[in-house]
């Protein structure tokens, strides 16, 4: 395959010209490096008010011929994957294309012996090790829909999502490293599994060694696995089949199961990668990520080995044994590429840098961020003491709807600019829309909204295409609509302001929750807040700000009346929250978002409905607020 990277920012310029010119040239030529079955007989194809997007249609392939066997002609003994385990004692794996290929089909062969077929969905329910990612590709090898499920879920959530796609077939282990936490899978599925039908067959992986109960449908992974061998020919698939379902939360409490299909996800996310990244054969390249999200999918499994990389799957967290794994794993692994979370970068942050400096970091030429807009503070210290300042910064946008990456800086390439997203990638038709979807020009703040497909947009909700319609494509019709405002400069760079559906109406005035927070996290003694509105008989809503403090506070009073002031004097007297309370955490999903949905019910004092609380990351913050508020 030719170099799909832009390395200059001429080549970049040029590309981003055609792209606007002619897209489907622009994208054709990009599929053209891939290897199909059959040559598709329609680029694209795509109706937003139906809404519906078709890619490369009619065209044939696999993409784990893609990932996997064109890399065998050229370089098999290529690292593919670097497994660096939870205990830092154990050893790290180095397994190559070859044997990457060997195990992916012997899995694929596997599932087929235990009955799994093109288009049955497999629910994989595991730890972050090889076989998770092994798992993944002999899914998508005969032609079966993965849907992963994050292993910190609880079992009603995993039940749920089962559910809802009807799975066949479950992959899971007995149990699961994390940090000095050892989850026991194995029980929590059974757990699930109580509450689902459709489940026929139970892999399951032996990881920790620990006990578990056994049911008839349970199968030893590596029992199964001696019964099969390793010629698996891959199912030809059409392009615009389901390669796998990922689940993501709204703003109901029904997670939405995005499907994303095989050729256009390939395209977009090979593409995305090897430009975002700047990758060079050879580099050693690590995205933090778990593969139970979809930064894990694109950006761990799928765009790296679809170009050949060489991939770290890390199973443990930054904390453990100590504060400065992340760094410690970068000098080892002598990683060139890092892709993390900006709430990684906060809580290593508060560390003494010496965590950092006492490792060399000198492999690093490319610096990743990802998941919720990046704080100047984060930005500048990762910068400083991450990359020495002499590491471009790629703040990513994008999101589980998207599969790819759609705004970003390409490393080194164009220009960077702390705490913007910066410009959308070339095929990318990014705009701003004001509250009656007129669109806006030049420098200004509004609704971002993708205004025409690329080739990795999900392409319905799992079951419920109007749902899909009603969320992405109504509010604004015509529009790809994905729920977050932004901000544009002069030169046309983005800055991600924060979800839209986080305003606040007070005495009439719209509010930004965003920008209310970003002024809270100025004080000094401030680490993270969330702003939320509830509830006002005189002004139909007033903000309640939750402030996670950073030394222990003294006078309650006197920060509280110095955060008002903060708020007053950055954005105005009226954003003033009515109520601030100091917390010890803020209520956050796996992946660390803030759950606002949980504080705005926190907020409004209506206990009685908050819902599950269990798939949170700390439960137990949420009876801290109610006992203190
Ligand atoms: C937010 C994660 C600002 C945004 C890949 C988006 C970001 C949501 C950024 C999707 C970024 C993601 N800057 N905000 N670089 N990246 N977001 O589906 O609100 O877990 O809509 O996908 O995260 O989250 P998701």
């Amino acid at each position: 395959m030719d170099d799909l990277a832009y390395r200059s920012i001429a080549a970049y310029e040029q590309a981003k010209d055609q792209a606007s010119a002619q897209p489907e040239a622009f994208w054709e030529a990009i599929a053209n490096q891939f290897e199909w079955h059959q040559k598709w007989d329609k680029t694209l194809e795509y109706d937003f008010h139906k809404p519906e997007v078709k890619w490369f249609f009619g065209g044939k392939l696999n993409i784990t011929e893609n990932c996997l066997d064109r890399h065998l002609k050229t370089q098999p003994n290529q690292t593919a994957i670097i497994f660096e385990p939870n205990d830092p004692k154990e050893t790290a794996q180095h397994i190559s294309y070859e044997e990457l290929h060997s195990r992916v089909c012997r899995v694929a062969n596997m599932l087929k012996a235990h009955g799994a077929k093109k288009g049955d969905r497999i629910c994989l329910y595991m730890p972050m090790v090889p076989e998770l990612a092994i798992s993944v590709l002999a899914c998508a090898r005969i032609g079966a829909i993965h849907s992963v499920v994050f292993a910190g879920f609880s079992a009603a959530a995993l039940a749920a999502r089962i559910n809802d796609a009807d799975c066949a077939m479950l992959v899971t282990a007995d149990g699961g490293f994390r940090g000095a936490k050892v989850t026991p899978l194995k029980a929590i599925a059974d757990e699930a599994l109580t509450h689902c039908t459709s489940i026929k067959t139970s892999i399951v992986l032996k990881r920790t060694g620990q006990e578990v109960a056994w049911n008839d449908i349970d199968v030893w992974w590596h029992e199964a696995l001696a019964e099969v061998d390793d010629h698996c020919p891959a199912e030809i698939m059409d392009s615009e089949d389901p390669l796998f379902i990922l689940y993501t939360s709204g703003s109901t409490g029904k997670p939405k199961g995005m499907v994303h299909t095989c050729g256009g996800y390939m395209v977009y996310t090979a593409y995305s990668f090897q430009n975002v990244f700047q990758y060079e054969k050879g580099d050693v390249y690590w995205c933090t990520a778990d593969i139970g999200w979809i930064t894990g999918h694109s950006y761990i499994v799928y765009g790296p080995l679809a170009v050949g990389a060489t991939t770290v799957m890390f199973e443990g967290v930054p904390s453990y044994p100590e504060c400065d794994r992340f760094w410690e794993v970068c000098a080892k692994h002598k990683v060139n590429q890092f892709y993390t979370a900006p709430t990684a970068i906060r809580a290593l942050q508060k560390h003494p840098v010496d965590l950092v400096s006492k490792h060399d970091l000198s492999t690093l030429k490319v610096l990743g961020s990802v998941g919720e807009p990046i704080n100047a503070e984060a930005w500048h210290w990762y910068d400083n003491h991450v990359g020495k300042n002499n590491c471009p910064i790629v703040d990513t946008w994008w999101q589980t709807e998207t599969g790819g990456i759609l705004i970003s800086s390409l490393a080194g390439v164009t220009p960077q600019k702390p705490t913007y997203a910066t410009l959308p990638m070339p095929g990318v038709q990014a705009v701003l829309l004001d509250n009656e979807g007129n669109e806006l020009a030049d420098e200004n703040e509004g609704i971002l909204a993708i205004k025409y497909p690329w080739p990795s947009i999900a392409r319905t909700i799992w079951g419920d295409h109007e749902r899909y319609k009603n969320v992405y494509f109504s509010a604004y019709p015509g529009y790809y609509f994905p729920g977050d405002g932004a901000l544009r400069d002069a030169k046309g760079n983005y800055r991600i302001t924060g979800r839209v559906d986080d305003v606040v109406i007070v005495s009439g005035h719209n509010l930004g929750t965003a920008p209310i927070e970003n002024a809270l996290n100025e004080h000094p003694n401030v680490v993270e807040s969330a702003v939320v509105g509830f509830p006002h008989d005189v002004k139909g809503n007033a903000l309640y700000a939750f402030v996670i403090a950073k030394n222990v506070v003294a006078d309650h009073e006197a920060l509280i009346a110095a955060l008002r002031a903060l708020v007053a004097q950055t954005i105005g007297p009226i954003a003033k929250p009515d109520r601030i309370q100091v917390v010890s955490g803020l209520p956050k999903t796996r992946s660390g978002k803030i759950m606002r949905r949980i504080l705005r019910k926190l907020a409004a004092g209506e206990y009685d409905q908050l819902g599950d609380v269990s798939t949170l990351l700390n439960p137990e913050v949420v009876e801290e607020i109610k006992r203190n508020s």
